[in-house]
């Protein structure tokens, strides 16, 4: 029987992929599956929190009782955390949003040119969104990064922890089996701006999203008594 801690508390928690439109029928995705995103959101409502779920398309169900925000592209993705956030205690970003995009949107569907076997696709930056929120993070809010990583992941999952303002980061080892993207299971580190880090055997992503929503609680309740 979990205790509601969080009764009173808002959370945001992003989800999914998200996908950079090419043309009306082709777009840049990502293989996200939306398990980890939408296994936090239900960790969060158990302890009595009101989630906003704000999800790129994906196979799953969203739980009851959370406020579902549909989005595709990580522009849409910015534009409803942006706006969630200010009125948020918690922010969790678990949605793998797309590096790049295209730089022209085609209203028509793109044609092959039978003169040419190569096309080329020219690309441009997303915005970085926690970046974005950092900016306009208050003391007591306390947001939470993912860091999918093949090489080195204590080295950069830190650097993200200070690069992007962050409470806490929870990375992972994408090359490890089991572990990361579409899978039921994950095994991640804990990586806090107070400097311990913690890692996790491999567990079930409802595993954990229960002990990311755990550390979540000692934050907020440090961040409540100052
Ligand atoms: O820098 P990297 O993409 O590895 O950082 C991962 C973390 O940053 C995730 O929590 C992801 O949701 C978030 N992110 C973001 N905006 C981006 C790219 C990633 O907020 N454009």
């Amino acid at each position: 029987n979990l205790s509601k801690e969080l009764v009173g508390k808002k959370v945001v928690v992003t989800a999914g992929g998200t996908q950079e439109r090419i043309d009306p029928v082709r777009f840049i995705g990502n293989d996200s599956s939306g398990k980890m995103g939408y296994a936090v959101a239900r960790a969060f409502l158990a302890r009595g929190a009101e989630v906003t779920l704000i999800s790129g398309p994906t196979k799953l169900t969203p739980p009851n009782n959370v406020k579902f925000i549909s989005i595709e592209s990580a522009a849409e993705l910015q534009d409803q955390v942006i706006k969630n956030f200010a009125t948020s205690d918690i922010l969790v970003m678990a949605a793998a949003v797309a590096d790049f995009k295209p730089v022209k949107q085609s209203k028509q569907k793109i044609k092959k040119d039978p003169t040419n076997d190569r096309w080329t696709l020219e690309l441009t930056k997303n915005p970085d969104i926690l970046q974005a929120v950092a900016k306009i993070k208050r003391l007591n809010q306390v947001t939470v990064g993912f860091a999918a990583e093949t090489t080195d992941l204590i080295n950069h999952a830190t650097k993200k922890l200070c690069e992007k303002s962050l409470d806490l980061v929870v990375a992972n080892d994408v090359s490890q089996p089991g572990v990361g993207f579409n899978v039921d299971t994950n095994q991640v580190t804990f990586i806090s701006s107070d400097k311990t880090v913690e890692s996790t055997e491999l567990l079930t992503k409802s595993e954990i999203a229960e002990l990311l929503v755990d550390k979540v609680i000692k934050k907020t309740a440090k961040s409540n008594s100052i």
